[in-house]
């Protein structure tokens, strides 16, 4: 394994205050970690250095092409102390799988975790304390060569920055408002829906925006060919409880697989909640909703943990789900996850990972 040289700062950033508030992703550690590719060369200079401005051309290729890939992870103080990752395997994972998708060299998946792990413990005293706050981490590569002509990068750079975060919802656990797309699509089968690069979230801004002109806070993504089934939300996947059982849909191609998503289907399944993965259309959702058989709806993910949906907007059609309120089985799940994150209760999965 290489070495990771650390340069630390010499001018280290005033941190936020306790309890202040921490609005996602705008304040940034003092450190941040960087590697090269070079064709030939393979991942090379591996280094923890001061977070700084990175010196790249204005014709490198990411800017233009989109030749990135990036992950969202957190790590959490526990209450006894320890610092702790949740699944970095998974993300690494999911990164190489991105990576493949997107032409970009593979990762040594345990060496990225170290590194990570080496990076929080450097800014360790960056993690915040206060109730449901992290540190998010976002590694990411992109493509550097200056070069007009579209084809794969010979030279990449991998980095890791990280962040003091709160609630990525202003609403945190309250419901919040969701708006199903009728227009635009994030996404199709055998193009990039399943990996996390960022023209997947360039495709999502217009609708986004869109959404939170008429006051709700993401969309809900129909499938890109039939705009029939329900595909996942701008920065979480989703799932239903209609009449007893939990449903998400399938991963086919065109949806993350979030590693949130993969934790809650095996903490229902351990809980014997009946959850399955299928084809799930608007419309059964919004007959299920005039049934009263629709008795929870919530969003998963790294920043977003769970987030219940109050009220989803289909055309006409308003869906208010548990009237609104949290349901029962949410308010678990995000205690149950929580609580593992933060070394509240026992990890039975064995998810949490110290960094020392
Ligand atoms: C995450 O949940 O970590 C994400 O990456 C979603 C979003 C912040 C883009």
């Amino acid at each position: 394994m290489q070495e990771i040289r650390v340069e630390l700062t010499k001018n280290p950033k005033q941190k936020p205050a306790p309890g202040a508030p921490l609005p996602f992703g705008t304040i940034f550690s003092d450190h941040m970690f960087l590697m090269d590719y070079d064709k030939g060369k393979g991942w090379h200079d591996a280094r923890i250095v001061p977070f700084g401005n990175l010196d790249m051309s204005p014709a490198a290729m990411c800017l233009h092409y989109g030749q990135s890939v990036f992950e969202g992870m957190k790590a959490y103080r526990a209450v006894d102390g320890r610092i702790l990752l949740f699944r970095p395997d998974r993300n690494m994972a999911r990164m190489n799988s991105s990576n493949d998708r997107l032409c970009i060299p593979q990762i040594d998946e345990k060496f990225a975790e170290k590194a990570i792990e080496k990076l929080v413990s450097v800014d360790k005293d960056w993690i915040p304390t206060s109730e449901g706050a992290s540190l998010y981490i976002r590694p990411f590569i992109i493509g550097m060569d200056p070069h007009i002509g579209v084809h794969p990068a010979n030279h990449l750079l991998f980095i890791v920055i990280t962040c003091p975060v709160g609630n990525y919802y202003p609403e945190g656990l309250n419901p919040v408002k969701i708006y199903v797309e009728k227009n635009y699509v994030r996404a199709v089968r055998g193009g990039m829906g399943y990996t996390k690069t960022a023209g997947n979230y360039a495709a999502s801004l217009k609708a986004q925006d869109e959404a939170e002109k008429q006051d709700y806070t993401q969309v809900l993504w129909l499938d890109g060919v039939e705009r029939k089934y329900i595909e996942e939300v701008g920065t979480m996947n989703v799932f239903f409880k209609i009449n007893g059982e939990v449903v998400t849909p399938e991963l086919q191609g065109s949806i993350l697989p979030g590693v949130t998503r993969m934790s809650v289907i095996e903490i229902l399944k351990k809980w014997g909640v009946p959850v399955v993965e299928r084809r799930l259309s608007i419309q059964e959702l919004a007959d299920a909703a005039k049934d009263g058989k629709l008795e929870e709806a919530f969003g998963s993910g790294t920043a977003a943990v769970i987030s219940p949906i109050g009220h989803l907007k289909w055309g006409d059609d308003i869906m208010v789900i548990n009237d609104g309120k949290i349901g029962e089985l949410s308010q678990k799940l995000y205690d149950t996850l929580t609580g593992i994150q933060w070394g509240k209760i026992p990890d039975p999965f064995g998810w949490t990972v110290e960094v020392k």
